[in-house]
C-alpha cells in the first residue's frame, strides 16, 4: 500500500514536471493570441508599430491600428507620432493637455480597433 502511494506520487510529480517543461518547448508566442472572436496583443507586439507608416496604439485596453487615420488627425503629426507603438490611454484622453477628444474622435476611434491588450 505504501509503494502504490510512493509510486502515485511520483507519476503525478513527473507529470507535472513533463507539462512544465513541454509547455517551454512547444512554439507558441503568448505574444499574440487568437480567439474565436478576438486578437489579444501584448505592449511588446504594439511597441513594433511606432511609425507614421505603421501606427498601432493601446487605448483603454484595446488595440488600434491608426495608421490610415494619422493624415487625417486634425493636430499636427509630432503631436500624436510619439504615441505610436505606445499605451495612449492618457495622451488620447487630454490630447497631452487637460482637454478631452469629443464624442466623435470616439466614434472613429472604434473604426480603427483590432484587438485587445493583454494584461
Ligand atoms: C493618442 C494620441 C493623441 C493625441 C496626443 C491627440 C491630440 C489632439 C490634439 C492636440 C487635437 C487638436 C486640438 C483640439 O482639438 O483640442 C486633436 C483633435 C482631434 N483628435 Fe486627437 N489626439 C490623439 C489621438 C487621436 C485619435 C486616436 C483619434 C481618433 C481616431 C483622434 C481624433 C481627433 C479628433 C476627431 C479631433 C478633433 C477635435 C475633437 O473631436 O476632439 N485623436 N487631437
Amino acid at each position: 500500500m505504501k509503494n502504490l502511494y510512493i509510486i502515485t506520487t511520483l507519476i503525478f510529480w513527473l507529470a507535472i514536471v513533463f507539462f512544465w517543461l513541454a509547455r517551454s518547448w512547444l512554439p507558441i508566442s503568448h505574444d499574440v493570441i487568437y480567439s474565436d472572436s478576438v486578437t489579444v496583443y501584448s505592449l511588446s507586439v504594439v511597441a513594433k508599430h511606432n511609425k507614421r507608416t505603421d501606427c498601432w496604439m493601446a487605448i483603454h485596453g484595446q488595440v488600434y491600428d491608426l495608421t490610415a487615420y494619422l493624415p487625417q488627425h486634425p493636430a499636427a503629426l509630432r503631436v500624436i507620432l510619439p504615441s505610436c507603438g505606445a499605451e495612449a490611454s492618457l495622451a488620447y484622453d487630454t490630447k497631452n493637455r487637460s482637454k478631452e477628444h469629443s464624442d466623435t474622435a470616439d466614434t472613429l476611434l472604434k473604426q480603427y480597433e483590432i484587438g485587445i491588450l493583454s494584461h
